[in-house]
């Protein structure tokens, strides 16, 4: 798939999702082979102001590897400042979130609220266009419209390729239905038939397994699909991608010693690359992520939950696991 110049080889993207997509799960989802990792939302008014917090979150990705930055806002030179921070940092593409459905990026006429206001969405763009180098293509991330009796992405998506976007992304609700329902795959089929050809549109919303991704591809025509919740913990979600689109055959659902390998990695990511407060909360959520559906994970989420301290969390983790492990063996003997 190609953005602009820049060209993807497995039309698979990992999801902006803020407080998940941070470098350690970027990270394992690019070892898996996504096609394109892109940051959280990142508002470009704390960006430009020098806001630490928000600066920490654009990171590049690790050995190199490409990946997109997304930023939210509507003021001029803060988004065009946050976009040549994306680019200074190494960012392959700018993404422009113009989906959040929360109430205080709404409340700030930023996120889906632009899907209301199309002329100035359009001049966003134009302005971050024209803040990056050529090569750098900008694309936008929209719902299907508002609300029921306003679902514009057709209409939309068009205006922000005319004002120059690259590729657009959208996930198939409105901004009021939130994630209640579907994903609607006809809007989606819709705005990839109004597109012109050559800017590539990516489908999203609810695709959980190879099935789903399939059903988003042929029903609505889409160039790629993005992932996201269904990525949480199931990174082994984008190995099977890639294999099914190379025509190879499917490794299906990871087995116990992979679960264990990539809780491995990804707590030791986290370590690596995090600190302060929120660190034991990271580590505990991707515990809690790999065990998902496993014997008496409630119990192991909840005894994890009490405990304060990082290393001792993981230890935790090893002796779970390691008690499935035995459990496994003895299940096998007998
Ligand atoms: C916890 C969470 C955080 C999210 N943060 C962002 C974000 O920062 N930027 C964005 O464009 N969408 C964000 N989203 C929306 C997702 O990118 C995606 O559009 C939505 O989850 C539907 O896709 P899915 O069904 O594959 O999860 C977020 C979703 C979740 C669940």
């Amino acid at each position: 798939m190609r953005i602009g110049t820049l060209h993807i080889r497995t039309p698979v993207l990992l999801a902006p999702m803020a407080a998940v997509t941070d470098l350690p799960f970027r990270t394992i989802c690019e070892e898996f082979g996504v096609g394109l990792t892109i940051t959280e939302f990142l508002s470009a008014h704390a960006l430009s102001a020098g806001d630490q917090k928000t600066v920490d979150k654009m990171t590049p990705s690790l050995n190199g590897t490409r990946f997109g930055v997304q930023i939210f806002g509507r003021e001029d030179e803060p988004m065009a400042r946050a976009a040549r921070m994306a680019v200074a940092i190494g960012a392959s593409l700018v993404d422009i979130n113009m989906g959040c459905p929360a109430k205080r990026v709404v409340a700030g006429e930023c996120g889906s609220a632009l899907m209301r206001e199309p002329k100035l969405a359009q001049h966003i763009v134009r302005n971050v266009v024209a803040a990056v180098p050529d090569h750098i293509p900008v694309t936008v991330k929209h719902r299907a419209g508002w609300d029921q009796v306003h679902r514009n992405a057709p209409e939309f998506a068009c205006a922000m390729v005319e004002a120059g976007a690259k590729m657009i992304t959208v996930h198939g609700r409105t901004r009021t239905q939130g994630f209640s329902g579907r994903s609607d795959l006809g809007i989606i089929r819709r705005v990839r038939e109004a597109v012109p050809a050559g800017i590539p549109v990516v489908g999203n919303g609810d695709v959980v397994d190879v099935e789903g991704y399939l059903r988003m591809r042929e029903t609505t025509g889409c160039d790629a699909v993005m992932i996201g919740r269904g990525a949480q913990g199931n990174p082994w979600l984008f190995q099977r991608l890639r294999h099914v689109l190379r025509g190879t055959s499917d490794p299906g659902p990871a087995s116990l010693e992979q679960r264990i390998a990539v809780f491995r990695r990804h707590t030791s990511l986290i370590l690596e690359l995090k600190s302060g407060p929120r660190l034991i909360h990271e580590v505990r959520k991707a515990c809690a992520w790999y065990a998902k559906g496993l014997h008496r994970c409630n119990q192991f989420r909840q005894k994890i939950w009490q405990i304060t301290d990082s290393d001792a969390v993981i230890d935790a983790a090893e002796e779970y696991f390691s008690h499935l492990v035995e459990r496994r063996s003895k299940n096998r003997a007998a």
